[in-house]
């Protein structure tokens, strides 16, 4: 007797997985990603570099569009899938700036329109959130997510992803990289000032602004700018503004573990490439009985295979927006989302 072991019925009775084609260009990186709810079929990204200054919002707009036919071209050949083959297009729709929002869903709504694909919003906060705990494996982790645009702390509760603790004026990826500019030492600033740190010797007074659950790192900065301009070696102060940022950012990570009693924590965004914030972060975890992961380094700052990873979760449980609707949100908070694929 022969047994059949090409079983075509065990296919069918697969779960259903939608592959999802989603799109990212809310700042610096457009990027086209095809995902599953279980896997990460193509990750391709192009990441705008400013010559001088800060990200210029028109600027980066324009290298969106100019980049944007390639990326889904390359994106499609690596998963080796046509558009027919995708079930829905999914977007990042905020937060982040508006001239660059447009570029990526306009391009999305074209996709919806022509090959007659469901639209799926998705919003970038939660993407990221969400493709760390893919990344990691975890089910119900707190979240540090800390990149240019934004540093919160988030675990979901009863339907959202709520807030334990954000900044009140700049993120701190933001006043590492605006340290960095300041004194020369170019995008991305994070590593470059961390690199210098790990050579520092003294630790300076620089103003540690808690206020409650919340985060302030614009006197911090200014403060670092002083010290050189005084004269301060760049290591010790690069050494004292890394220290005093991420003790900052572990106190109020803290007090968000030990009132939501997870035990996991990932951090997630641009700044999870971090070793010394992940060190700080692992053993404050370890004091709490908790386990500590960041995103595996791909999929930390910004990528198109997070949004397309979230838009399979949402579309699984339905959600979908028409093309009337899908206007851009430059200011959509991460817990004004809901959920479903969680509340289940
Ligand atoms: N190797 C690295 N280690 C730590 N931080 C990094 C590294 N590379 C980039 N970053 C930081 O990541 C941040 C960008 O995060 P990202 O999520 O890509 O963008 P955005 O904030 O615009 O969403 C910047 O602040 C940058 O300094
Ligand atoms: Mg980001």
């Amino acid at each position: 007797m022969t047994l059949d072991l090409n079983l075509s019925g065990g296919e069918a009775t697969r779960p259903y997985d939608p592959v999802v084609l989603g799109i990212e260009s809310t700042a610096h990186t457009f990027g086209v990603g095809i995902a599953t709810t279980s896997q990460v079929l193509a990750c391709v990204d192009s990441t705008y570099q400013p010559k001088t200054g800060g990200i210029h919002p028109r600027e980066a707009a324009e290298h969106h569009s100019r980049v944007a036919g390639r990326v889904l071209t390359e994106a499609l050949e690596r998963a080796g899938l046509g558009l027919k083959d995708v079930e829905a297009i999914a977007v990042a729709l905020g937060p982040g700036m508006g001239p660059c929002l447009r570029v990526g869903a306009t391009l999305a709504r074209y996709l919806a329109v022509k090959y007659s694909k469901p639209l799926v919003p998705v919003n970038h906060a939660v993407a990221h959130v969400e493709i760390a705990r893919f990344s990691t494996g975890f089910k119900d982790p707190l979240v540090i997510y800390i990149a240019g645009g934004n540093t919160i702390i988030t675990t979901f509760v009863e339907g959202r992803y709520r807030i334990f603790g954000e900044t009140l004026d700049i993120p701190l990826g933001n006043c590492l990289d605006s340290f960095a500019r300041e004194v020369g030492l170019g995008f991305p600033g994070t590593p470059k000032v961390e690199e210098l740190a790990q050579r520092g010797e003294k630790l300076l007074e620089l103003p540690y602004v808690v206020k409650g659950q919340d985060l302030q790192f614009s006197g911090l900065l200014t403060k670092a700018l002083r010290l050189v301009k005084e004269g301060e070696r760049l290591e010790d102060v690069c050494y004292s503004l890394v220290e005093t940022a991420y003790s900052m950012l572990v106190e109020v990570a803290e007090r968000a573990l030990s009132l939501t009693g997870k035990r996991e924590v990932t951090l997630t965004g641009g700044v999870a490439r971090s070793r010394i914030l992940s060190e700080k972060l692992d053993k404050m975890a370890k004091l709490h009985s908790s386990v500590f992961k960041p995103v595996d380094p791909r999929y930390a700052g910004d990528n198109g295979a997070m949004i397309a990873y979230t838009g399979a979760l949402a579309y699984s449980s339905g959600v979908t927006l028409s093309v009337e609707e899908s206007r851009v949100k430059p200011l959509w908070r991460l817990d004004q989302v809901d959920v479903p694929w969680r509340s289940g």
